[in-house]
């Protein structure tokens, strides 16, 4: 796909912005980005039920732009909202499916109810998809693009709202599907899913590609290679957001946050008022002293972790701070994805 862009009529921004990125045969590629950054359209346009402004995509190496019609019996295509036939069966769906794409009879017929037993919608396969659940719809479907066998299967979002059961089901026959050759685009919003079963990933926000890479590479490149995550008490008198300020100057600790903190922040001199009194109202939850509170704080380390947790500690010592817990971690996807795309809501 080169410098794809799609404008809608009437529209003041392109939804998708000069796209260029190619999927290896056989991988499974994750694409990534907040809402409306274009991902739906992109799958729109090689899927060809979007028509592109401008650039050229080609799917299993046929133009989907220009020769459409070929191109569809390559893929197969899973989208965010349902596009299933309502005045047929779910049976039915199946197997016209597989008629369009010119399988026979026999093929068709086998093939659904193959897959209706798969998808544990056998008993279901007569009733009328107005009565599917939303799960149920999702991997009917799932099943529907298995009924012929695409050489690229797209999934828009597969796993939004899937319970856990058929979530993991439906990871088990993406693998056994890649297994088997099929190369896979999927989107989804689970950083966590999307690190787990991607070799790649691609992350797009206003309809343009800020990184593309393999999940590992991704979170090794965000500032700071590694993560500590502390919990401590401040002493008492100390304060914590100091205390947080000179782990911070410890070389080798790009940037500091507080986390949380036990219970919500009250003033000192809120509690010392309460204390006079004998202490808090019944109706509140015990909370420690403000100069007690604990405190998580997160460091972010541009070296490895280990080597930075003498200096940390000897901080703690000298400020007479009580650690309680410490945590060694490497960034997750989800916070290269904050890096890049920012934390306002689209
Ligand atoms: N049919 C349409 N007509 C006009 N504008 C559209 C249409 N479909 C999408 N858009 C706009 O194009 C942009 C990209 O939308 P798209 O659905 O591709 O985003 P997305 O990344 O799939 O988002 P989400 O995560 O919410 O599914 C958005 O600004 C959206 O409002
Ligand atoms: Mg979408």
């Amino acid at each position: 796909m080169k410098e794809l862009v799609k404008r809608y009529p009437k529209a003041p921004v392109n939804a998708v912005d000069g796209l260029s990125f190619e999927v290896a045969p056989g991988e499974i590629f994750g694409l990534l980005g907040p809402n409306g950054a274009g991902k739906s359209t992109t799958i729109g346009v090689l899927t060809t039920r979007v028509k592109a402004t401008s650039g050229s995509a080609t799917v299993a190496g046929r133009d989907v732009i220009r020769d459409g019609v070929r191109a569809r019996s390559a893929f197969a295509v899973v989208p965010q909202r349902s596009n299933l036939d309502r005045s047929l069966t779910p049976r039915q769906n199946l197997r016209f499916h597989a008629a369009y794409h010119g399988f026979s009879r026999a093929y068709r017929n086998a093939r659904a109810d193959e897959l209706l037993d798969q998808f544990g919608l056998t008993e279901a396969a007569d009733k009328k998809i107005d009565f599917y659940s939303g799960g149920m719809t999702q991997r009917l479907m799932i099943a529907r693009s298995m009924m012929h066998e695409p050489t690229v299967l797209f999934l828009d979002e597969p796993t939004t709202g899937l319970d856990p059961q058929s979530r993991i089901f439906l990871w088990e026959r993406v693998r056994e599907m890649r297994d088997r050759g099929v190369t896979i685009v999927l989107t989804t919003h689970d950083m966590d899913e999307a690190a787990e079963m991607s070799d790649r990933v691609g992350i797009v926000d206003h309809g343009k590609l800020l990184a593309l890479d393999t999940p590992g590479a991704l979170t090794r490149r965000l500032s700071g290679q590694a993560v500590l995550e502390l919990t401590v008490t401040p002493a008492p008198g100390d304060d914590a957001d100091k205390l947080i300020a000179a782990l911070t100057d410890v070389d080798g600790v790009a940037r500091g946050e507080r986390v949380s903190s036990a219970g919500p922040a009250i003033p000192a001199a809120a509690l010392a008022m309460m204390a006079a009194r004998g202490g808090p109202p019944p109706t509140m939850p015990a909370m420690p002293a403000a100069d007690g509170a604990e405190v998580t704080v997160r460091l972010y380390l541009d070296r490895a972790a280990a080597a930075l947790l003498g200096p940390v500690v000897s901080v703690l010592d000298a400020r007479g701070a009580t650690l309680a817990n410490v945590q060694l971690g490497d960034p997750s996807l989800e916070d290269v994805f904050i890096d890049l795309t920012g934390r306002g809501l689209r």
